[in-house]
């Protein structure tokens, strides 16, 4: 019989908005702080997006929290077409 490895979990971003008005006024960033401290006690160890390529502010936005770029997903999205980014962040890693 042998011993199975830790258990760790991943999760995924699937949509996160903000109310135009309400932009660059902090809300995301307590809306995503919260996901990833819930990561943690879920003994979440990696967090994963998609994200449309020119959607610089997203991007920037994720950066800050430790997300890297992972991978290209040609034509990922559609109306309009575009490529999509996958994000990355490794739980422990990220910015505090
Ligand atoms: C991306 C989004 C969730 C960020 O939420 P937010 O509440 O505006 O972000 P915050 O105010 O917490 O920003 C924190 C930091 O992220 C970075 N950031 C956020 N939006 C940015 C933008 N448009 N351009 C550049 N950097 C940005 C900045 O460093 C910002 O700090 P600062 O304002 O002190 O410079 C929000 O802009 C949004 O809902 N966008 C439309 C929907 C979307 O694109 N969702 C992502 C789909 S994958």
């Amino acid at each position: 019989m042998s011993a199975l490895s830790a258990t760790h979990f991943d999760a995924e971003i699937y949509n996160i908005g903000i109310r135009k008005s309400h932009q660059r006024s902090g809300c995301g960033t307590i809306l995503l702080e919260e996901f990833i401290n819930r990561c943690v006690s879920e003994m979440v160890e990696t967090v994963w997006l998609d994200v449309r390529i020119s959607n610089e502010g997203a991007i920037s936005f994720y950066k800050r929290f430790g997300f890297s770029e992972f991978t290209l997903r040609t034509r990922f999205y559609t109306y309009p077409l575009e490529d999509g980014i996958v994000m990355k962040l490794t739980i422990g890693k990220q910015k505090s």
